[in-house]
């Protein structure tokens, strides 16, 4: 049997509640427990209240392992739902010239963008893949991220698909990080099938949502439905294939220009519409009709040096459920912190500390459908548990460009801690 762990001298638990996800007012109800501990058993919050109330119903529990809170702060682990982890390559040059004034647009209608990161995606062997997801799921682990989506797109052809989610599968095997995969063979057309799109879409929905489906190696389905990429009849073709073969749909949608996408994320009833920096008003309405999860990554709008973020505000006071992601790429968002994205969520997208923290667990883990399983500290549910070096909640965004994160438990056990803790 494995051994109890109890999470002790903590000056604060602070917590979503529910299986669901929190929308308007309710996004920002965070419980902050005092002086409370948490107990887990069997990889799973057994107990989270008063030493007291526990040594009644619990013992003095002998056995047990302790993780010492040093009057920290307990959070739930940050679920990142919205990554594309295994590529091979960089673009450094390409942030360089982004520096000067040079657009992602221009750079990609130059070959480069997400084409260069296929060149160097499909020319890399498959343990390459691997051993760079397992390092990045290093880095997403000491940033507090015990959950994350991971998607394929990169490849673009059946075998480089398959080979990039083959990846994901070996890196979750091998890490406490859980990956949950995402086929996004729709992220581009290659260059193969430039003047002949229609059978580029045609081979995804016939044998690369097939076979990724068959082979157990995808979980959701994905679409970057965007102006000049695939637009929304596509993209719709796309996820009704994958939904056919037991994928869930979730999509890139109005990241650059209106595209339809959160209208397309509605009619399918998709998991989450991600980005949505351009999108409309009609969209936001229908994305709160569906409860479908705005899953914003204002890592993107930060690191393209875009002034505009997504209307995070009116999506929430039109009901949407607002989670956050951080995009990890080579282009766009290369970053693996979550605290960095939960500032740029207060700073940029106006959330309150309350509304981000709901927004990185619950409703990210709401995302990915998994919010009976992870994204609150409540019996039952898996312990996955972040120990915040902070004397109170507020200082996760307060306390800047540090890393805040003491330690990491995943299923009950600890997994990270920093030496000095
Ligand atoms: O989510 N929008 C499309 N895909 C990524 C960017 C990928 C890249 O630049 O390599 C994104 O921003
Ligand atoms: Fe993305």
């Amino acid at each position: 049997m494995p051994q109890d762990l109890l999470i002790h001298n903590l000056a604060e638990i602070a917590t979503p509640h529910g299986t669901s996800p929190r929308l308007g007012p309710k996004q920002g109800q965070i419980e902050r427990l005092h002086g409370a501990e948490v107990l887990c058993r069997d990889g799973r919050v057994a107990f989270a209240g008063s030493p007291k109330e526990r040594a009644q119903r619990f013992g003095e529990l002998p056995e047990a392992n302790y993780l010492d809170g040093r009057g920290g702060t307990l959070v739930p682990g940050f679920v990142d739902p919205h990554t594309h982890l295994p590529w091979a390559g960089t673009r450094e040059e390409e942030f360089a010239a982004r520096l000067q004034g040079t657009t992602y647009q221009e750079i990609a209608a130059a070959g480069g963008g997400i084409l260069s990161t296929v060149r160097s995606t499909r020319a890399a062997p498959e343990d390459t893949l691997t051993a760079n997801t397992v390092r990045r799921m290093n880095q997403l682990l000491v940033w507090g991220t015990t959950t994350a989506e991971a998607k394929s797109g990169y490849g673009l052809s059946l075998e480089d698909e398959l080979k990039q989610l083959r990846a994901i599968a070996r890196a979750n095997a091998q890490h406490a990080v859980d990956l949950y995969p995402t086929l996004l063979a729709a992220h581009e057309v290659p260059p193969e099938y430039r003047n002949q799109r229609h059978a580029y879409v045609e081979l995804i929905c016939h044998e690369i949502v097939p076979a990724a489906a068959r082979d157990g190696l995808a979980r959701f389905c994905d679409v970057f439905c965007e102006s000049g990429v695939f637009s929304a009849a596509e993209s719709r073709q796309v996820l009704l294939a994958g939904a056919d073969h037991g994928l869930k749909p979730r999509l890139h949608a109005d990241e650059f220009v209106d595209s339809g996408g959160a209208e397309l994320a509605a009619e399918l009833g998709a998991l989450s519409a991600d980005h949505l920096m351009a999108v409309s008003r009609a969209g936001i309405e229908a994305l709160a009709l569906r409860r479908v999860v705005a899953v914003l990554l204002p890592g993107t709008s930060f690191f393209l040096m875009k002034e505009r973020y997504a209307p995070a505000r009116e999506l929430i006071e039109a009901g949407v459920p607002v989670a956050l992601g951080t995009d990890c790429n080579p282009g766009s968002s290369h970053t693996e912190s979550m605290p960095m994205i939960l500032l740029l969520a207060v700073l940029h997208l106006r959330l309150t500390i309350e509304e981000a923290l709901t927004a990185a667990t619950l409703n990210a883990a709401c995302s990915l459908d998994l919010g009976r399983e992870i994204g609150s500290i409540e019996v039952g549910k898996r312990a996955d548990l972040v120990l915040l070096d902070c004397p109170n909640l507020l200082h996760l965004a307060y306390h800047y460009g540090i890393n805040p994160v003491a330690a990491v438990v995943k299923s009950g056990r600890v997994v990270h801690r920093v030496p000095s803790f």
